[in-house]
């Protein structure tokens, strides 16, 4: 178990104006924001970002849309960080999210399904680091 997890309030969401609705869930579920950025990825940042789905169907898809407009890039503490916020998160598919899940209630559809979250301590490392150096991070967590 480990205490760091990361975090992306996808383009659909920002777009629709929930980003502030999202961080409240954040603030109120007792994570601690270690570095939050505001960011326009480029095709190439999501495809590096996406390597792992590299060979599905869906990769260009997904990362031309995380391209397509501004997210907000996030790292989160919290005891067993990775499963609290796949839970706070729900389903990859808004259809199957449990209700009072953020994707429940913020996202359209598997393709644009409001939030990311890493679903490993190794990947949320990695992910983490793929977005912000070692000074950006808060450093007591
Ligand atoms: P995310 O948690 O960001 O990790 C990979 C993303 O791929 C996932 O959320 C979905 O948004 C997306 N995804 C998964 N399956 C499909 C699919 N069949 N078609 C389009 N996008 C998908």
């Amino acid at each position: 178990m480990n205490n760091l997890t990361f975090a992306i309030i996808k383009p659909d969401a920002v777009k629709n104006g929930y980003s502030g609705l999202i961080i409240d869930r954040i603030i109120k579920n007792d994570f601690k924001i270690l570095g939050m950025k505001f960011m326009r990825m480029t095709k190439a940042q999501a495809e590096g970002f996406y390597e792992i789905h590299k060979d599905k169907p869906f990769y260009d898809e997904l990362t031309s849309f995380m391209s397509s407009g501004w997210c907000i890039v996030i790292a989160l503490n919290k005891p067993d960080a990775v499963n609290e916020w796949r839970n706070l998160i729900g389903a990859t598919n808004p259809a199957e999210a449990s209700e009072g899940t953020i994707r429940k209630d913020f996202a359209s559809s598997l393709g644009e399904n409001a939030v990311h979250g890493a679903d490993s301590d190794e990947n949320a490392r990695r992910e983490v680091g793929f977005f912000f150096s070692e000074a950006q991070i808060i450093s007591n967590h």
